[in-house]
C-alpha cells in the first residue's frame, strides 16, 4: 500500500509502495537536487538524467503520496482553463503553443511508456464534452471554436457513450488514461537505471546558497547540489506564487457496475463544478472512476457531502453495483488559468518551480519536466514567457482573484491547557474534531477512535491562517494557500514547512 496525504486510499495506491534501490546519502556534489516524488519531479528527474544531468530526487514521504497518487490521469490536449479564454487572455498565439505543448507531453508519457516498458495500462480514448442546459451549450460553443482555433481537433457528434443526458456533445479523440502510480513507479525504475538516486522519507528543509552551490538540509543530512526544483505540488516557504494561487479539493470515487457496461472514453459535463468520468481496469477488475464536487480547500464544514452528492450523481445515471474505493485530493489553480513553471521568483537564478497545474496534473507535470530541463541545461525554452512565474497576470482576473484567497483569519497561541478549562473536551466523541475557542485561544482537538486525543495549535505555521478540520481525509487543511497537517500536526501538504505547533492539556 502506498501512504497517502489522508484516512483515505485512492485506486491508485492500493498497490505495493515502490522499493529505491538505494537509500543513503552521499557527499556528491549533484547537477541537480529534485524535491518532490510525484509526476513533476519523477518526470523532470528523468528528463535531466537523461540529459547527462546527475540528479537526486528527494522525497518527503513515498513516491505518489500526494496529488499524483490521487488524480484521476486524464491525459488530455485540452484543459481546464479553456483555449478561448487562453487566446483571450495571452493571445492566439500562445493558444496554440499551449496546444502544443500538449501534444508533446502526451507523446512524451508514450516514449516512456515504450522506451521503458512501463506497464500501466495506458490507451488512447477518445474524450466527450458534454452541455446539459443551454447555458452549457453556449460554453460548449465557445470552447469548440477556440480550441479548433489553438489546432486541436473538437467536433460535435450526435452520440454518446455515457448514458447521460445531453443538449449538445461534442468529441476530442486521441486523450489518453493510464494507472498513475504505476507509470511513476516507471519512471522511478528508469531513472534509477540511468544512476539518478531516490531518497524517500527525506523532507528539504532549507536550501543555502554557497555561491553557485546549493547545501540542502533534508532528514539524510546535507545534499549538495548546482541547480534545485521544488516540485512539491506548491513550492515551501512564502513566495509571490502562493499569493496567485487558491487550494481546491476534487473528490473522487471508483465503482463497480452491476451491467458490465463501461463507457470505454473519457467524459465531462460542463456544470461548475464540473464532473468527470473515465473507466481503468485494474487487477482485471473494471472500474468507473467519477470526480468532481470540488470546493477550495477547507471552505466545506463537512467533507462527507461532496461523496454523497458525487454518488447520488453517478447512481442518477450507472448501475452501480458498489462503492470500492473514494477518495478526495487537491489542486491549485492559478489567478490566470496557467501553471507556473520556471525560475522561482524571490530566489537565486537556480531554484525552480512548477505549480498551479489545476486539474490536470499528469500533462502539465510532464510539460514542466521539459521546461524546467530545457532551462537547467540551456537556459531557454519555447515555453520560458508563456509559464514564467513571474509574470504579469490579466487584470481581470487578477481582481477576481483576490478575494479568493481573503479568509485569513487570525488565530491565538495556545500552549498548556488544564484539560477542565477546555469547553467541549468532556462530550468529544471518538472520530470527532474541533476547534475550541477560548477566551485568549484556541485549540484544535481530534479523538481517535482508539480515543486517543490530538491537541494542536490551529494557526497554520505558513501566514498564519487558521486552518479547518477536513473530516473525511481527517487532516487539518488550511483554506489561504492549502497547507495541511495531519491530527498530530505533520505536515501533509507545504507551502507549510513546519508542524502545527502541539498543545499539551493536562489532567486527562
Ligand atoms: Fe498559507 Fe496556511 S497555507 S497560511
Amino acid at each position: 500500500m502506498i501512504a497517502r496525504d489522508g484516512a483515505n486510499t485512492s485506486l491508485w495506491q492500493d498497490t505495493a509502495a515502490f522499493q529505491p534501490g538505494q537509500q543513503v546519502s552521499t557527499d556528491t556534489v549533484f547537477d541537480v537536487l529534485v524535491v518532490g516524488g510525484g509526476i513533476t519531479g519523477l518526470s523532470t528527474a528523468l528528463a535531466l538524467q537523461q540529459q547527462g544531468k546527475k540528479c537526486v530526487l528527494a522525497e518527503a514521504w513515498t513516491l505518489g503520496f500526494g496529488t499524483s497518487g490521487g488524480t484521476t490521469a486524464h491525459l488530455n490536449n485540452f484543459f481546464d482553463e479553456p483555449y478561448y479564454r487562453v487566446s483571450k487572455h495571452f493571445g492566439p498565439d500562445n493558444a496554440r503553443l499551449l496546444a502544443t505543448a500538449a501534444k508533446e507531453a502526451l507523446t512524451a508519457m508514450e516514449r516512456n511508456i515504450s522506451d521503458y516498458q512501463i506497464s500501466c495500462g495506458y490507451s488512447r480514448r477518445p474524450a466527450y464534452l458534454f452541455a446539459t442546459d443551454a447555458a452549457q451549450a453556449e460554453e460548449l460553443e465557445r470552447m469548440s471554436e477556440g480550441t479548433q482555433d489553438a489546432g486541436v481537433d473538437m467536433a460535435y457528434i450526435n452520440e454518446s457513450p455515457f448514458p447521460i443526458p445531453y443538449q449538445r456533445i461534442a468529441q476530442l479523440p486521441g486523450q489518453g488514461q493510464f494507472h498513475p502510480t504505476q507509470y511513476l513507479h516507471g519512471l522511478a525504475r528508469a531513472f534509477e537505471s540511468l544512476g539518478g538516486l531516490i531518497l524517500e522519507q527525506c523532507a528539504v528543509h532549507e536550501l543555502e546558497h554557497r555561491g553557485q552551490q546549493i547545501n540542502a538540509s533534508t532528514d539524510r543530512g546535507i545534499l549538495k547540489a548546482l541547480y534545485a526544483v521544488y516540485a512539491t505540488h506548491i513550492p515551501p516557504g512564502v513566495n509571490l506564487v502562493h499569493f496567485r494561487c487558491a487550494p481546491y479539493r476534487s473528490y473522487v470515487m471508483a465503482f463497480r457496475l452491476r451491467s458490465g457496461n463501461y463507457p470505454q472514453a473519457l467524459g465531462y459535463d460542463l456544470a461548475d463544478p464540473y464532473h468527470y468520468y473515465r473507466t481503468q481496469e485494474v487487477n482485471g477488475q473494471q472500474y468507473l472512476i467519477a470526480g468532481g464536487a470540488d470546493h477550495k480547500t477547507a471552505h466545506e464544514d463537512n467533507t462527507e457531502r461532496p461523496f454523497r452528492e458525487l454518488e447520488a450523481c453517478v447512481r442518477q445515471y450507472f448501475d452501480v453495483a458498489s462503492v470500492d474505493y473514494r477518495w478526495s485530493s487537491q489542486y491549485y489553480e492559478s489567478v490566470d488559468g496557467l501553471p507556473f513553471i520556471g525560475q522561482l521568483p524571490g530566489n537565486p537564478a537556480n531554484v525552480f518551480t512548477a505549480t498551479a497545474f489545476g486539474g490536470n496534473g499528469m500533462i502539465y507535470g510532464t510539460i514542466a519536466a521539459r521546461v524546467l530541463s530545457e532551462l537547467i541545461t540551456t537556459g531557454e525554452s519555447a515555453y520560458k514567457t508563456l509559464f514564467e512565474p513571474a509574470r504579469i497576470k490579466p487584470a481581470a482576473a487578477f481582481h477576481n482573484f483576490v478575494s479568493e484567497n481573503a479568509a485569513v483569519i487570525k488565530s491565538f497561541v495556545a500552549g498548556k491547557f488544564a484539560a477542565e478549562s477546555i469547553p467541549g473536551l468532556a462530550s468529544l466523541a471518538a472520530g470527532e474534531a474541533k476547534l475550541v475557542r477560548m477566551e485568549h485561544s484556541r485549540i484544535a482537538l481530534f479523538k481517535d477512535e482508539a480515543h486517543r486525543l490530538y491537541a494542536v495549535n490551529p494557526t497554520c505555521t505558513h501566514v498564519q491562517c487558521t486552518v479547518a478540520w477536513n473530516q473525511a481525509e481527517r487532516s487539518w487543511d488550511c483554506p489561504c494557500h492549502g497547507a495541511r497537517f495531519s491530527p498530530e500536526g505533520k505536515v501533509l501538504n507545504g507551502p507549510a514547512r513546519k508542524p502545527l505547533e502541539p498543545v499539551q492539556i493536562t489532567g486527562l
